[in-house]
């Protein structure tokens, strides 16, 4: 049986992560004022509260992602090269990924998350399912930019499937998208065959998108909410839980959900060097998450150099989907 490879890229340091923490704390300049970056959403707690809110009945992107998948995987694996490289950008416990392992029959699986250690346990797992296929796990923020390691080849060398599910892409505003979508195509490399594999959530009725993000029982306000104590360990601050609400709305103008906490009284957060005042009903904004047409997806998937995507969604015809995964050829 072979064994899995694992390399950790870099590693964000404790300075970095205060620097960035604080920089964004005590930003006051218009539109954004105070922010805190989604990625601080993942902590071990925060983790599994994510894991919850695909549970929820409001919250219908994964399972609707999930039935796309089992309905058109057979046709989506007819256009996919089989025996490519299999680099799975968020992988963490690799399961979507496995999953499409049967159809595709990877030579090779390459698992990318933020911290190598998310890796270990479902690399270890997946190699006595598949002893004979190669696994690789590379710890990398690809949120930076998306530097895999030279050891593991030319982009060109072989067929090569780059696969972003989950609408993870959603976090970026369209530019950052666009800059982020170059890299993969990059990594993707140019052999025939070679492509992306990605899920988008859509556009659509307000009051839907709303309900996904203010959920009945408040489990995505426990999810906000939780990075009152992780910001207080990462910097040492000392913001109350109990003077922070969730706050989430659809932001029609950019065509994305917002996700801000809402100090609940005038307020100073204090930190070892700094401190921060708010008012009561002042923001720290917290998450984007965009809402994608497929037209306007394809048309982002093309600038950012790929070629006319495939697309399966929920719906008979695309434009009434919730949720669609695209396949943009490489060239
Ligand atoms: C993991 C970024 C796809 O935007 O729907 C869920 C995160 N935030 N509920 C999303 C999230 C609030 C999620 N993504």
């Amino acid at each position: 049986m072979k064994s899995p490879q694992f390399f950790q890229i870099h590693h964000d340091n404790a300075d970095k992560v205060r620097l960035e923490l604080i920089h964004g704390l005590t930003a006051n300049a218009a539109p954004g004022g105070a922010e805190i970056s989604p990625k601080f959403l993942y902590d071990a707690l925060g983790s599994r509260l994510f894991e919850a809110i695909t549970e929820l009945p409001e919250y219908y992107p994964t399972r609707t992602e999930a039935a796309i998948f089992r309905a058109h995987g057979p046709a989506m694996a007819q256009q996919m090269p089989r025996g490519a490289d299999f680099i799975d950008l968020g992988a963490g416990n690799c399961a979507k990924a496995a999953s499409l392992f049967a159809t595709l029959a990877p030579a090779r699986y390459i698992a990318v998350d933020i911290s190598v250690d998310f890796l270990r346990a479902g690399l270890e797992s997946l190699q006595r399912q598949y002893p004979d296929m190669d696994l690789v796990g590379v710890g990398l923020d690809f949120s930076q930019s998306l530097d895999l390691p030279p050891q593991l080849g030319e982009p060109n060398a072989g067929p090569r499937v780059c696969f972003y599910p989950g609408s993870s892409i959603g976090n970026f505003t369209p530019a950052q998208a666009q800059v982020f979508l170059r890299q993969v195509r990059s990594a993707c490399g140019a052999a025939p065959g070679s492509g992306l594999l990605i899920g988008v959530d859509l556009l659509k009725d307000a009051a839907e998108l709303q309900a996904a993000y203010d959920d009945a029982l408040g489990v995505t306000a426990a999810f906000n909410r939780n990075l009152v104590p992780n910001v207080n360990r990462l910097i040492g601050s000392d913001m109350r839980l109990g003077d922070w609400t969730h706050y989430a709305h659809f932001n029609s103008d950019a065509s994305r959900i917002e996700m801000h906490l809402v100090a609940q009284r005038d307020l100073t957060v204090q930190w070892p060097g700094g401190s921060r005042s708010f008012g009561q009903g002042e923001r720290i904004h917290t998450e984007n998450s965009y809402k994608w047409t497929v037209p306007g997806f394809s048309d982002l998937l093309c600038s950012a150099g790929f070629g006319k995507p495939q697309v399966w969604t929920d719906a008979a015809s695309p434009e009434d989907g919730r949720f669609a995964v695209l396949w943009a050829p490489s060239t």
